[in-house]
């Protein structure tokens, strides 16, 4: 690698100089790499810039400024994200699947701008809908001073250090920008670079990611930006949200100027005539979809005439002006080769298909989930059948249908049944019939079981302990170094590095993480134990009531229970009567969740792995005050809102409720335009007639588990690709 030229170094103005060059230099190759798509130098070029300026910095610390490109990876963030307010609310679009659907938008916003059948056709700006997570850059004076996530549309999380690190992202803009603006755009990851960190996290034994979308979302978000940096995330822009004092007068005028800033803006992008026009685009990119360098599930057609666009104004969370028209899940044709049985935290056996690879919704798909055994029935699904796959988005793979004319008459392969012994550890399993699920009997014997149960324990959303993937996990239960969550407490540097890949330096770090999990609020402490049918929001539940763990695990259940039951009994006559009302104690735990509760506390080992636990101090010291509300849960489903409607097949809708929120979702009792999903079973009603006319997604009992699926630390969505 050549260095400075000689004598630069000796020279503090020659210094200056020359380190200037090289940033416009390298900030240019930037442009011509990210932006144009026409690089004049090759990547060893590159990082000879690159060093040469590192070299001066070095010398010459005082002459760093915070844009320099090699300030672009910063210090690891102590604690978790600041939260930023959003100085206008970040937005989502409504969806539409089909033309008689995008009609129907052009239809209202002719309406809405008030023209005729003789008026001219709307002109929109069609552009690509990137499948990667929504970010606003704020800008001052030309330079990049915050950025943050979409959040809940209001407040995001201040991921600045990551965005900075983000090499398409320019931290200074060219030619003449506004004082002040928000620009927002997508960061995503493209499929070579995807499959590019798969290779690399599967050589150092670290998770898979199932889709490029998981893994810019999984980069993003890291505490250290050293990792994200060495993601190669990309950014798209989109738009603004706040665009300060300037005032562009069309969408696609706009994105000119963004690219003229330094952004990337994607292509192909279209100013069209209506709903013609829209039809040929979509057509155009569906057929083109595959070649993009990054994966699409739509297109988006604004109204191209912004002062348009600002009469059209908003509904709830969605522009009037704005529409998503979706990409069809894509389906392939595969052999399954295989049905394996995972075993779950709780015991539940999980069938999952071994495919015969296949390309489909932009990855290769070779597992599938299978639900379980009244699915692979009702779908009569066999080992060796043709099968059709379907992936949709960043939802996992599941297996629709079976090519039954594609089976050969002769076909000797017997109906799949599930074993009566698990394939772990060997201990009997038996079927719950309230649940359609079967369950190794074995407990925390079961290996199988002591791996999950402790990979619960160290999400992020319980006692959040960093480094303890799978892959660990899996080795020091199979050596029985490790057999309960206590037992991390007292591992030590030797143990970790004798282990296979483990060097010093990553040994440090899990130590040091485990070290740091400590002191945890009651809640997330009682999440992380995994008893049945406590996820996070009854986690909070029974923390707020009780305030401790000891009064927790002395509790009197049958006399809670009695008495909760009294007062409802007695509301029931208030509410008649039209008198005030009583406070009935820990609303939303019922009998089930109590017995579950007490039995947990009950068992002895339990209480034992408590104890070395609170001897550990993994427990914050339980507040002299009634303890204060925790923050809202952030897992799979965080922020997104669902209601149930019609029966399930093998789920109550009350099971089903406490799955989404144990993955961070809100259940809701009426479908509004706040309303994500509606998870529709048997003979939906009304609800469901209301959820199509809003255009909201609606999820059969499959979607549901497949989006849940979505979320490693749910009990009922054990993937493989997603572990
Ligand atoms: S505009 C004013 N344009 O889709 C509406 N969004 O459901 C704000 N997205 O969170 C969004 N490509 O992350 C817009 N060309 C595009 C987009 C796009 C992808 C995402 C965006 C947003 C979500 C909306």
């Amino acid at each position: 690698m050549s260095g400075p030229l000689p004598g630069v170094l000796d020279e503090p103005g020659r210094a200056d100089a020359r380190a200037r060059e090289l940033r416009e230099q390298i900030d240019r190759h930037n442009l011509l790499y990210y932006v144009l798509d026409a690089p004049e130098i090759d990547d060893a070029a590159y990082d000879r810039l690159f060093a040469e300026l590192q070299a001066i910095e070095a010398k010459y610390p005082d002459l760093i400024n915070t844009d320099s490109p090699t300030q672009r990876v910063g210090a690891r963030a102590a604690q978790g994200f600041a939260e930023i307010r959003h100085r206008m609310p970040m937005l989502s679009l409504a969806n539409a699947f089909d033309e008689d659907e995008v009609r129907a938008f052009d239809r209202r916003v002719r309406e809405g701008l008030g023209l005729g059948e003789d008026d001219a056709p709307v002109q929109y700006n069609a552009e690509l809908k990137y499948d990667g997570l929504a970010v606003t850059l704020s800008y001052e004076n030309g330079r990049f001073v915050r950025g943050a996530t979409r959040g809940d549309g209001e407040v995001g999380e201040d991921i600045t250090a990551n965005l900075r690190t983000i090499k398409a992202i320019p931290m200074r803009l060219l030619g003449e920008p506004p004082s002040s603006v928000d620009v927002r755009g997508e960061v995503l990851m493209y499929r070579a670079d995807f499959e590019d960190l798969n290779r690399r996290q599967q050589e150092a034994g670290e998770k898979i990611f199932v889709n490029p979308r998981n893994a810019a979302a999984g980069s993003l978000r890291q505490l250290d930006p050293a990792i994200t940096a060495a993601r190669r995330l990309r950014f798209l822009a989109y738009g603004v949200g706040d665009d300060g004092d300037w005032h562009p007068t069309r969408q696609s005028a706009l994105l000119d100027r963004l690219r003229a800033f330094g952004f990337p803006v994607g292509s192909p992008r279209r100013v069209v005539a209506g709903p013609q026009g829209l039809f040929a685009f979509y057509a155009e990119i569906q057929a083109c979809r595959a070649s993009l360098p990054f994966d699409i599930d739509g297109v988006v057609y604004k109204v191209d005439d912004r002062s348009a666009q600002a009469r059209l104004g908003h509904v709830a969370r969605a522009p009037r002006f704005a529409l998503a028209h979706k990409f069809p899940a894509e389906e392939a044709i595969t052999r399954l080769l295989d049905i394996e049985i995972q075993v779950g935290r709780t015991g539940a056996l999980t069938p999952v298909a071994r495919l015969e690879p296949v390309f489909v919704g932009g990855t290769t798909v070779s597992n599938a989930t299978l639900h379980n055994e009244d699915e692979i029935r009702r779908k009569d699904i066999r080992v060796g059948d043709q099968v059709v796959v379907r992936r949709a988005g960043d939802v996992i793979p599941q297996v629709l249908r079976v090519l039954t004319d594609r089976r050969p008459a002769d076909s000797p392969l017997p109906v799949f049944m599930m074993p009566d012994h698990c394939p772990v550890c060997g201990a009997a399993t038996e079927r719950d019939e309230t649940e359609a699920v079967w369950r190794c009997v074995g407990g925390l014997s079961c290996p199988a079981q002591r791996k999950r149960a402790i990979l619960h324990f160290v999400q992020r959303r319980a006692l959040d302990i960093e480094g303890l993937g799978e892959k660990l996990v899996d080795q020091l239960v199979d050596r029985d170094l490790v057999s309960s969550p206590a037992d991390l407490y007292s591992l030590d540097l030797a143990t970790l590095v004798s282990l296979p890949r483990m060097a010093e330096k990553s040994a440090g770090n899990v130590l040091a993480a485990i070290e740091a999990a400590r002191g945890k609020p009651l809640s997330r402490f009682l999440f992380g134990l995994g008893i049945a049918h406590v996820g996070e929001e009854v986690a909070r539940i029974l923390a707020a009531h009780f305030g401790s763990l000891a009064t927790l695990m002395e509790a009197d259940w049958d006399a809670l229970m009695a008495e909760k039951s009294e007062r409802q009994k007695e509301n029931a006559r208030r509410r008649q009567a039209g008198e005030p009302m009583l406070v009935v104690p820990l609303e939303g735990i019922g009998p089930e969740i109590a017995a579950s509760v007490a039995h947990f506390f009950a068992e002895p080992r339990n209480r034992g792995i408590i104890a070395a636990l609170e001897r550990q101090g993994v427990l914050a010291d339980a507040p002299a005050s009634a303890p204060a509300p925790e923050p809202a849960a952030a897992g799979a489903l965080a922020g997104r809102t669902f209601v149930l409607t019609g029966s399930l097949p093998d789920l109550t809708r009350e099971q089903a409720a406490e799955m989404i929120r144990a993955a961070g979702g809100q259940v809701s009792s009426s479908v509004s335009r706040r309303t994500d999903y509606v998870v529709a079973g048997e003979s939906a009603g009304s609800k469901l007639t209301k959820a199509q006319q809003l255009g909201i997604t609606i999820l059969d009992a499959d979607g549901l588990r497949a989006m849940l699926a979505q979320n490693p630390d749910s009990a009922q969505s054990m993937h493989p690709t997603e572990q």
